[in-house]
């Protein structure tokens, strides 16, 4: 007895010197194994007389039990110990910031629209939106372009199959490749089209917003056109101010400041140069000076010489016809609107060359003009150079 007292000590022992799940095996196979110390003990229990062998017997179950018990809590023990050295290793942070994929990088007119968003954002304008399928309502009759106006042919519309007939039907000029759709009659308002401008977003916030307004819409625009500086999709943005006070000194100061502020550049040309839209009246287009040497395009400097100047909106007071036929009253409420071309104003700030490129979705050009993601334009932070 004496003697098994001794092996307990000693197995238990080494069962909790065990510092790994091998160790801890190997004591394991050495007390309770085939071979082990105990279970080489019970074998001799044959050889003993009936009472001895009841007593030892006992002694040698108790004993393994508890071997075995020791056993199976020391593996928990190891387990756990395991597992949180793991998890330590393992530890996330999540409230590091995220480290930007080298590779992924914004498109120059997600950074510009960004960029711009800021700056008016800054100024007070809110953001608008509306559908890139719009009706001829929208996009023309409610804008002082009625159906037989010149202006039409100007912007070479893409109309819904079928509605070109519709129109033309209405007594609207279309140009030659609108012929050949199918004849659907219906009212004018349910003649639809690809908006050639983001100024149907003008109509659409007046109708559902009382003044003062002032938004900006940033979107897709779409024109049957396709050559070296025109793509059948590109990019706009819409500025509408209506308020009663609102004058075209307002307009003047506010692009002035949206030119500097975006082109950073304190001293860039700007002229104002007299122009007509049905929908606005006084109407200017505004240029910025740039220079067009070495087949390059950069931005110019007052006082300096530069060669060229570059069409970036075209502008106006909201004709007050725009303000009635949006259930305003035009006798109290006027403001100024503009469109300006996104690609453009990218073009010229980022000294990009050819405007096909922006469309070509090629991964090489994204990561020369591109801009990483995580560089948030602001004003005070800086837009993006
Ligand atoms: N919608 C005009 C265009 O696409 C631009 C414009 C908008 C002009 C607002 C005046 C006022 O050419």
């Amino acid at each position: 007895m004496d003697n098994l007292d001794d092996l307990k000590a000693e197995l238990l022992e080494a069962v909790a010197g065990a510092g790994d799940a091998a160790t801890l095996e190997t004591a394991r196979v050495a007390a309770l194994g085939k071979k082990g110390r105990i279970t080489a003990m019970m074998k001799t229990l044959g050889g003993l007389d009936p009472v001895a062998r009841k007593a030892t017997g006992q002694a040698l179950n108790a004993l393994r039990d508890e071997v075995q018990g020791a056993i199976d809590a020391r593996k928990i023990d190891l387990e756990s110990a395991d597992l949180n050295a793991r998890l330590a290793t393992e530890k996330v942070d999540v409230t590091l910031p995220a480290r930007p994929d080298p590779m992924g990088r914004l498109h120059p007119i997600t950074q510009t629209i960004e960029e711009v968003s800021a700056i008016f954002g800054e100024m007070g304008f809110e953001i608008a939106e509306g559908p890139d399928i719009e009706t001829d309502w929208y996009n023309f009759t409610a804008l002082n372009i009625p159906r037989e106006h010149p202006a039409r042919q100007m912007f070479d519309t893409f109309y819904m199959a079928g509605s070109a007939d519709q129109l033309e039907g209405a007594g609207a000029q279309l140009p030659a490749h609108l012929h050949g759709g199918i004849m659907q009659g219906g009212p004018e308002r349910e003649v639809m089209l690809l908006r050639t401008h983001t100024s149907p977003v003008q109509i659409r916030t007046m109708e559902k917003q009382e003044p003062p307004i002032r938004i900006l819409c940033p979107g897709r625009t779409y024109r049957c056109d396709s050559d070296m500086t025109h793509t059948p999709m590109f990019h706009q943005f819409e500025g509408l101010v209506i308020d009663e006070a609102t004058h075209m000194g307002h307009l003047k100061g506010c692009l002035i400041e949206f030119c500097e502020a975006y082109f950073e550049v304190e001293d860039v040309p700007v002229r104002f140069r007299p122009s007509h839209f049905p929908f606005t009246e006084p109407s200017a287009e505004v240029d910025i000076g740039c220079n067009k040497r070495d087949g390059g395009l950069t931005i110019g400097h007052q006082g300096d010489e530069y060669d060229d100047w570059l069409e970036i909106l075209g502008s106006g007071m909201v004709h007050p016809r725009v303000i009635e036929m949006c259930g305003l009253d035009p006798e109290k409420y006027q403001g100024f609107a503009f469109g300006m071309g996104c690609e453009r104003i990218a073009m010229l700030k980022y000294g990009i060359p050819d405007l096909r490129t922006f469309f070509d979705a090629d991964t090489r050009w994204l990561k020369h003009y591109g801009f990483l993601p995580l560089d948030v334009p602001s004003l005070t932070g800086g837009l993006g150079q």
